[in-house]
């Protein structure tokens, strides 16, 4: 059972719907309303599921700084209560979380076992969602779970950085990005993947915080151009730093997640960032043809 089934993330996981192997329920947030625990109960009541993946987040990073109850709401409280149903029903849970629980002090990829330290409201409110999850499944234990962290999702469709780059590139317009921020943008749909390959899995993956990745990491300086390279847009960019692009949220100079471990337990290929962008343009490209 999937949460969250209209977002980025969400609506990619839905897509396995047809596959035969897996009997998939993807509800959006009218649904299941996951910050409501008779909503979670409803659910759990009506398709019993064997494992949930929480794709749901109030994922506006800015906005929560203005917003933070809700954010905690539904990034810290929700996800505990989530966790908590599924650990008194058996159920096992795959919880999303993010590369902003950490600082980006660090000179090196980030591992599942390093200490976070989150900056923002919405870094925070994430960061105890992880601790709830953890929480409710340590006090009963019942079924597995998995917390499973990313960076800079993506997509060639929807609204993210990619689709902003675009849309501003198409427009004409001369674009200041950001160089000093790294990290490793990450295709929804492959990520969507290796979570399928997890839920359908478990005994490959013992329970536990584990980080997803692409091989990295660049800047987002770096990731527009290749955007802007792959859709053949002759866009003027130059670079900026964090300090010339000031934003309500502070985000981690350095966010690069450290998957090795994840895709090994998985039997999955890490791929570099440039050939997951390739290889996703290329997917819609044909996806595009089949249509007509
Ligand atoms: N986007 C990124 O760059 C990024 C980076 C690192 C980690 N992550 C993590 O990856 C996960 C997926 O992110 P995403 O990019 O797919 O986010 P997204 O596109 O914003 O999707 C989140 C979905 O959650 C739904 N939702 C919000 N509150 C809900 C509630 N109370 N009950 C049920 N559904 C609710 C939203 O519904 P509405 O459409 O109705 O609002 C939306 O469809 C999140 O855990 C996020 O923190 C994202």
């Amino acid at each position: 059972m999937v949460t969250g089934a209209n977002g980025q993330l969400g609506s990619r996981l839905s897509e396995r719907s047809n596959d035969a192997q897996i009997h998939l329920v993807s509800l959006s947030r009218t649904e299941l309303d996951i910050a409501d625990t008779q909503s979670i109960q409803r659910a759990i009541e009506v398709h019993r599921p064997d494992v949930i993946i929480n794709a749901a987040a109030y994922t506006a990073v800015d906005l929560a700084e203005s917003e933070p109850e809700l954010a905690h709401q539904i990034n810290a409280v929700a996800p505990g209560l989530l966790a908590q149903a599924c650990a008194e029903n058996g159920i096992d849970l795959i919880h999303i979380s993010t590369d902003y629980v950490f600082d980006g002090e660090a000179c090196q990829p980030y591992r599942p076992e390093d200490e976070p330290n989150p900056q923002g409201v919405y870094a925070r409110t994430k960061h105890e969602g992880e601790q709830r999850v953890r929480n409710a499944f340590e006090s009963v234990n019942s079924s597995d779970w998995w917390i499973v962290r990313v960076a800079w999702l993506y997509d060639v469709r929807g609204s993210n950085f990619m689709q902003t780059m675009l849309r501003l590139g198409r427009e004409g317009k001369s674009l200041r990005i950001v160089h000093d921020q790294q990290g490793a943008p990450t295709a929804a749909r492959p990520f969507a993947e290796a979570l399928m390959a997890l839920a359908t899995h478990p005994d490959r993956v013992p329970s536990g915080m584990w980080h997803y990745s692409t091989e990295g990491p660049t800047t987002w300086f770096e990731f527009a151009r290749a955007i802007f390279l792959e859709y053949g847009l002759e866009v003027d960019t130059s670079p900026c730093t964090t300090a010339e692009y000031p934003t309500p949220a502070k985000r981690p100079s350095y966010s690069y997640l450290d998957g090795t471990p994840f895709a090994k337990a998985l039997k999955l290929p890490i791929v570099p960032w440039e050939m997951e962008l390739k290889n996703e343009v290329k997917a819609n490209e044909n996806a595009k043809k089949d249509e007509k």
